[in-house]
């Protein structure tokens, strides 16, 4: 059984919550988006303008404009809350400020709606007990860049109800979205596990100067078909997420691997971010 989704609240307005909340009001659904910061939120509602007409230009979307009219976007999202069949957050990956989003949202949010969490590392548990309804929450991750990525990982923590279970795969396959459906909660879930493992490696190849970063990204385009190097992918999704992720490992599981090495904590104390600074591992300046 699902719950009937027609309204959605992202909060988050950031590399992720802008697309997710484009990908949701693509397939249909009525979507605010919501971040503390206008700047961000005006970044986000200009960015989205011009993927969705590109993606109409390239024939992926009928009407734009019936997709762009679906979409709010604000810096107080307390009434689309209010209104919400289903929230997903989508802030940065710190445990604290989740539990604080949450907290506000269970307070205005209607009891029978379905709460999602995008978070990259933290299981939804460990949000539960910052909310009314607990067997409304699991995680909802996406992946980065949302509107291209085809795949969704749902969570569920223990207390999760099947109807929050349902709805949230519904939601997901509603946008075209593979769903990836997790058994049981592990920090990092499957895909970022993954990642990981090639993440560190490659900057472990790196800081024992086995080979330069061009040379480790060729390696995993083009020996093993990965659709861009480890060091490319660090600077779209961001060296600081990244490192957050590395972080929120360590502390759910006091696993000392799981630190971030000093070479990514040095870049991000350079603000050296990736992409969207203009420069991480690679220089984006020109
Ligand atoms: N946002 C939206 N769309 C984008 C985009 C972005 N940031 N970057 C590229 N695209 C789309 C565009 O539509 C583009 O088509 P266009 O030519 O019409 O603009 C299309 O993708 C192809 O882009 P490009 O030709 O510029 O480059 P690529 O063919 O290399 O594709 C890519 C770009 C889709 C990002 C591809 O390189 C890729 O799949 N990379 C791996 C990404 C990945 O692994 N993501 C998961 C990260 S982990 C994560 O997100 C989890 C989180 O918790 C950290």
């Amino acid at each position: 059984m699902t719950v009937e989704v027609q309204r959605i609240l992202v909060i988050g307005a950031g590399a992720m919550g802008r697309q997710i909340g484009a990908v949701f009001a693509l397939a249909g659904y009525d979507t605010t988006v919501g971040d503390v910061s206008q700047d961000i939120v005006d970044a986000a509602r200009d960015e989205i303008r011009t993927r969705i007409a590109r993606l109409a230009e390239k024939g992926q979307v009928d009407d734009p404009q019936a997709a762009l009219s679906r979409l709010t976007w604000t810096s107080d999202w307390d009434d689309a809350a209010r209104e919400a069949d289903l929230v997903v957050e989508a802030a940065t990956e710190r445990l604290e400020l989740k539990r604080q989003i949450f907290a506000r949202v269970s307070e205005l949010a209607r009891p029978d709606a379905i709460l999602g969490t995008n978070s990259s590392t933290i299981p939804s548990s460990l949000l539960a007990d910052s909310i009314r309804n607990p067997e409304r929450l699991c995680n909802m991750h996406f992946f980065n860049p949302a509107l291209v990525m085809a795949c969704v990982e749902i969570v569920p923590n223990p207390q999760t109800s099947q109807e929050t279970i349902d709805t949230v795969v519904s939601v997901s396959q509603r946008t075209g979205k593979e769903v990836v459906l997790l058994k049981r909660e592990i920090p990092g879930f499957i895909a970022n596990r993954l990642m990981q493992a090639v993440l560190d490696e490659a900057m472990r190849l790196h800081a024992s100067d086995v080979a330069t970063i061009e040379d480790i990204d060729a390696a995993a385009r083009l020996a093993l078909g990965h659709p861009m190097g480890p060091f490319q992918l660090m600077d779209l999704v961001g060296n600081d997420v990244i490192s957050f992720i590395h972080h929120a490992e360590f502390e759910l599981t006091g696993d000392e691997s799981a630190k971030p090495s000093p070479e990514l904590e040095a870049l991000v104390a350079e603000g050296r971010l990736g992409r969207k600074a203009g420069r991480g591992w690679y220089d984006y300046s020109s």
